[in-house]
């Protein structure tokens, strides 16, 4: 079937001392040109492996990924990653952490000074260009993180993959970085995949939410088409019914616990008591919140 991105009934399994582990056992799904997708699921399900198979950064043991009808075997600047641990290169300046990645996909078809435009532009964007000179390490977290966005969109990519990308962010950062990020897919027309523990994220930013089951083999448990309309205000969305109830399918969804091995006694044991911020955190989450905790 011909589709924008394809992940194509991908199963990957890990040789480990205890043998192999079959993390991830068939997750088939057609992305279209400019949709937001969240993947969503507990600690430990396989999201992240998801996602470095599109990039290419893992083959899939069978099946696997097309993009524009094209196999995707090693990572390219047409998929750009944002991880949720800003990976700037601590040596080099804010300007030219983005220069750098700027120069490498442009060199040939962007002149010097288009490519400086350019880099000044996409800093912009995120409400960078005061601090073009500042090295990583006299930046704060959210605003390294607004440059690793920066850097991702400057590179002009197909698809935009975001790993937790707002997840070790405060709050206040976190809402002013979803309404960037709204912002700019809605100018931009980016397609991305975006793996969020935060439902209210999710359900503010997706066009569609793949809810993943438990692993080990875990696969695509429901998907959830978020048919609200854009631009999205959170405020107004607050009181809005429709909202709510997508909202309180993904928690249920998540308190449900897919589990495609375990007993129902052991379901019930693992079951999240709370949902007090309605958020599943990972294992290295830096930002331990109250609440909800569910093991992988
Ligand atoms: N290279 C590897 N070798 C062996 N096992 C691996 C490898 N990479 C991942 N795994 C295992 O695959 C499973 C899924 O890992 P993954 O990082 O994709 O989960 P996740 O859903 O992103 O979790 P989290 O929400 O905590 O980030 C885990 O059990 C992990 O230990
Ligand atoms: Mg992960």
């Amino acid at each position: 079937m011909n589709s924008y991105l394809n992940i194509d009934h991908v199963c990957i399994t890990f040789p480990t001392d205890k043998g192999p582990l079959n993390v991830l056992n068939d997750v088939d799904l057609r992305v279209d040109e400019s949709e937001f997708i969240s993947l969503i699921g507990h600690s430990g399900c396989g999201k992240s492996t998801v996602l470095n198979i599109v990039a290419g950064l893992l083959q899939a043991s069978e099946g696997g990924v097309l993009l524009e009808n094209k196999e995707v075997r090693e990572p390219g600047p047409d998929r750009a990653v944002v991880f949720q641990n800003h990976s700037l290169l601590p040596w080099l300046s804010v300007y030219d952490n983005v220069r750098l990645a700027v120069d490498q996909v442009f060199k040939r078809t962007k002149s010097k000074a288009e490519r400086d435009a350019w880099t000044r532009h996409n800093l912009e964007l995120v409400h960078m260009s005061h601090a073009l000179d500042r090295k990583p390490d006299e930046i704060s977290g959210g605003m390294k993180q607004r440059v690793g966005i920066a850097r991702a969109l400057a590179m002009e990519p197909k698809v935009l993959l975001m790993d937790e990308p707002f997840g070790a962010l405060d709050s206040l950062t976190r809402t002013h970085m979803q309404d960037s990020l709204m912002e700019i897919q809605a100018e931009l027309k980016n397609t991305v995949i975006m793996i969020t523990h935060d439902v209210d994220e999710a359900v503010l930013l997706s066009d569609r939410i793949i809810m993943m089951t438990n692993g080990p083999s875990a696969t695509i448990g429901e998907i959830l088409h978020i048919d609200l309309e854009r631009p999205r205000d959170r405020l107004a969305l607050a009181e809005d019914p429709a909202y709510n109830h997508y909202r309180a399918e993904v928690v249920r969804f998540l308190h449900e616990r897919h589990v495609g091995h375990g007993s129902k006694k052991q379901d019930e044991q693992q079951a999240p008591k709370a949902d007090a911020q309605a958020s599943v955190d990972s294992d290295d989450a830096a930002e331990p919140k109250a609440g909800l905790r569910l093991a992988g």
